[in-house]
This record gives structure tokens, sequence and C-alpha cells, in this order.
């Protein structure tokens, strides 16, 4: 690589910011750096964007490619050809992505058929299970990657099971985990989240749930409705509803089975230090969401994982997370285990301390050394 070294950092989902919230923050230490933001307009709504910006002070994105929502081809596609035009312009060394969403791959391919670099943070992460969108994103997404970023065990097995060469391996930990740690004392001042829906910490059950697999199907995602429709009546839950997931609820006529569940509390999606606040003050989450698994284990807090399996094993093992697919009895005897204060001992994986984004940096310092 150069010596100044022409960076664009992809994003395109709420999940990506909190991703590279902390990288950008580091990065601009280093002169060595010129970066260029891009957006690619998968997640548009201000609430599934903007206030992310706003609030993890990241800068305003330098391009915005106004992609918006689409089938997978279709959105893949688009963004693949304004990105291409935007990078032919650009000419950068690098190219750094996060995470498994359409934006992550389409941005990937691009750069690798324009023999720019790859750096993926959030590498090797694996579901098995072929037919979520983000699982082929991921193998593809790593496989055309030069700089693989990984934060847990797990992750360098699958890669080097994958016949990736261990040399592009690096752990370097969690980084939305340095996201956690940098706001969270911003959260506690500037959040108005328990007062404003009247919450007490420890009283009510934090929701959130967006998979396909979850909400696409009227059948899956009403059995899941009976579930919640049973919890609520033990304890409040509280759903920050993905946009996918209110479309759908409207698409079939659930809205009035929903408004009979006193106790169901539905909000609009939250801003990310109202969120942090939120979990932090849960007795506990439910979740279909990937980084949530991660969050809950850092803070300690039980998490029931509304999927057959995890991408982030991770958290399983030694953390707070417990697979619960959408079987109603164990769902309901792990909530009665929690209320009664019997979960499991847990402890905070290794190099999820705050520090990611540092040793990234210092990694592609290096690399950027060896010319
Ligand atoms: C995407 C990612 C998923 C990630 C999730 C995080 C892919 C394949 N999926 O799923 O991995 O966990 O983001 O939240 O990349 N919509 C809005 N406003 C928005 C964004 C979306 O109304 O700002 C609605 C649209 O109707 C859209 C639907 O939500 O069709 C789904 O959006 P999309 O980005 O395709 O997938 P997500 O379910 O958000
Ligand atoms: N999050 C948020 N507001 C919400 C729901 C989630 O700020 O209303 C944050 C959450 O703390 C985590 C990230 O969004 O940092 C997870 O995003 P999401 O669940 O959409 O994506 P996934 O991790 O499943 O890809």
């Amino acid at each position: 690589m150069a010596k100044t070294n022409n960076t664009i950092i992809l994003v395109g989902t709420r999940p990506n910011l909190m991703k590279i919230a902390p990288l950008i923050k580091e990065m601009k230490n280093h002169k060595e750096f010129r970066i260029s933001l891009v957006h690619t307009g998968q997640h548009y709504d201000r609430n599934m964007s903007e206030i992310f910006f706003k609030e993890l002070e990241i800068p305003e994105p330098d391009h915005h490619l106004g992609i918006g929502s689409g089938h997978h081809g279709e959105q893949v596609g688009n963004i693949m050809i304004r990105f291409e035009e935007m990078v032919l312009n650009e000419s950068p060394h690098l190219l750094i992505v996060v995470g498994d969403v359409n934006s992550t791959l389409a941005g990937a391919i691009v750069a690798a058929k324009l023999h720019i670099k790859i750096a993926h943070i959030e590498a090797g992460l694996r579901s098995f299970n072929w037919n979520m969108p983000e699982e082929q994103n991921r193998v593809l997404t790593d496989r055309l990657a030069d700089l693989l970023f990984i934060h847990s065990p797990d992750a360098r097995t699958n890669l080097l099971n994958e016949g990736i060469d261990g040399k592009k391996i690096y752990d370097v930990g969690n980084i939305m985990i340095d996201s956690l740690i940098g706001f969270h004392q911003k959260a506690h001042r500037n959040s108005r989240i328990m007062g404003k829906m009247g919450l007490s910490p420890n009283c009510y059950c934090l929701l959130t749930l967006h998979r396909p697999s979850n909400v696409d199907v009227k059948a899956n995602l009403q059995k899941l409705l009976n579930i919640f429709s049973e919890i609520q009546q033990r304890i409040p839950i509280v759903y920050p509803i993905h946009p996918r997931t209110k479309k759908n609820i409207e698409k079939y006529h659930l809205n009035d089975y929903l408004n009979k569940l006193d106790n169901f509390i539905i909000t609009e999606p939250v801003g990310y230090l109202d969120f942090l606040v939120l979990m932090e003050n849960a007795k506990f989450v439910m979740t279909d969401s990937g980084g949530i698994q991660e969050e809950t284990t850092y803070l300690k807090v039980p998490c029931l994982t509304l999927r057959d399996e995890t991408e982030r094993p991770i958290t399983n093992e030694i953390g707070t997370n417990m697979i619960v697919g959408s079987n109603k009895q164990l769902i309901l005897d792990s909530v009665d285990s929690i209320l009664k204060g019997d979960w499991k001992q847990s402890r905070i994986p290794d190099l999820w301390d705050g520090k990611t984004s540092e040793r990234i940096v210092e990694i592609l310092l290096n690399e950027m050394s060896k010319g």
C-alpha cells in the first residue's frame, strides 16, 4: 500500500454504524489515512440511519448512493453499479466493510474486481444456515477479503476450514463493544427513555425481531406473537419495531391482535443511546438480532435468541445468551428461570475490551508500511 492510504469505508444499514464509529474516530488520529465514507442508503429512515450519525458522532458521508429497498439482486446490483462508478473516480487503496448485510457484499465484489484491497471487520462468523441472506454475504465477503478481522476463536476455525490463509486473519476483538464502552456514559447522561416510557429497571423485557424467517411468513410471526402474548401477562414487553416487521404486521392484519395485548408496548426504532439504556435496564432481552446477542453478553443481561442457530456461538457458550428458536415451552421455561433470578453464570469474551479499533488501525498501518 502507498504512504498515504485512500480508504473507503462502506456502510448501508443500522448495525454497520456502531461498527464504524470507533474505527473512524481512531483512524482520524493518523494522518496516513484519507478516509472517504460511503453510505449505500440501504437503510434510510431517520431512526434507522441519520440518528446514529448524530449520536455516535460519525461524520457526514462523503457519498450517498441513495439505493433504498429492493429485492436482493436488485439491491446488490444497484449498489454495485453506483459504487463502482464512485470507486473508479476515487481510486482507493483499501475498502473497509463490516458485518454481513447486502451492502457489505456488494462493496466487496466491486473492490475485488478492481483489485482493491478489502478489509472485512466481523469476519468468519457462520450460522451454517445457507438460507439466511446474511450467511451468503458472510461467506462470499470473506472469500474476497484480504484482511479478515475476527472477534471470536470460532471465526478463525470457520475461515481456516474454508481454506482461507491464516496469515490474513487477525484477532482484534469486538468493535461493537468499542461503541458500547465509548458511549455508555453519554447514554446515561442524555437518554430520557426510561422516564418517557414509564419504565423501571428490571421490570420489563426488551424485544427486537426482524429476521425474514421470523417475520416474513405469517404463520411464524403469528406463532411468536402468541408466545409474546403469554409472556406479557407476566412482564411487560417493550418492542422498538423494525420497519420490515411493521410492514408485515400491517400486511397480515395483525394490528388488532396486538392492540389487545395491554403489556406489549410497541415503539418506533430508537436511537443507540436510548437502546443501550433500554438493554441495560431490561430484566431480559428477546431478540433475533446479531449484534444484540453480543451487547447483552457484554452487559450481562440474559438474552433469549429467537432463532434455531447463531453465528455468534460464543455468546451462548460463555455469555448470557440462550438459543430458544420459536419453541414455546423452552421460551416460557427460560422466562420462568430468568424471573426467578436463576440464569447461567457468564463472562465477557477476550478482547471485547473497547480497544478493537486501536488494534485494527495498528494492523492497517503495519500493512501500509510493507508498501
Ligand atoms: C438488513 C440486513 C440484515 C440486518 C438488518 C439490520 C440484508 C440482507 N439484511 O435487514 O442482515 O440484520 O438490516 O436492521 O442486508 N425499510 C424501511 N426503512 C428503512 C429500511 C428498511 O422501511 O430505512 C423496510 C423496507 O420495506 C424494506 C424492509 O424494511 O424492504 C427490509 O429492509 P432491508 O434493508 O432489505 O432488510 P432488513 O430486514 O432491514
Ligand atoms: N439498536 C438500536 N435501536 C433499536 C434497535 C437496535 O440502536 O431500536 C442497535 C443495537 O443496540 C445494536 C444494533 O442496533 O447495536 C443492532 O442492529 P440490528 O439488530 O438492526 O442488526 P443485526 O445486528 O441483527 O444485524
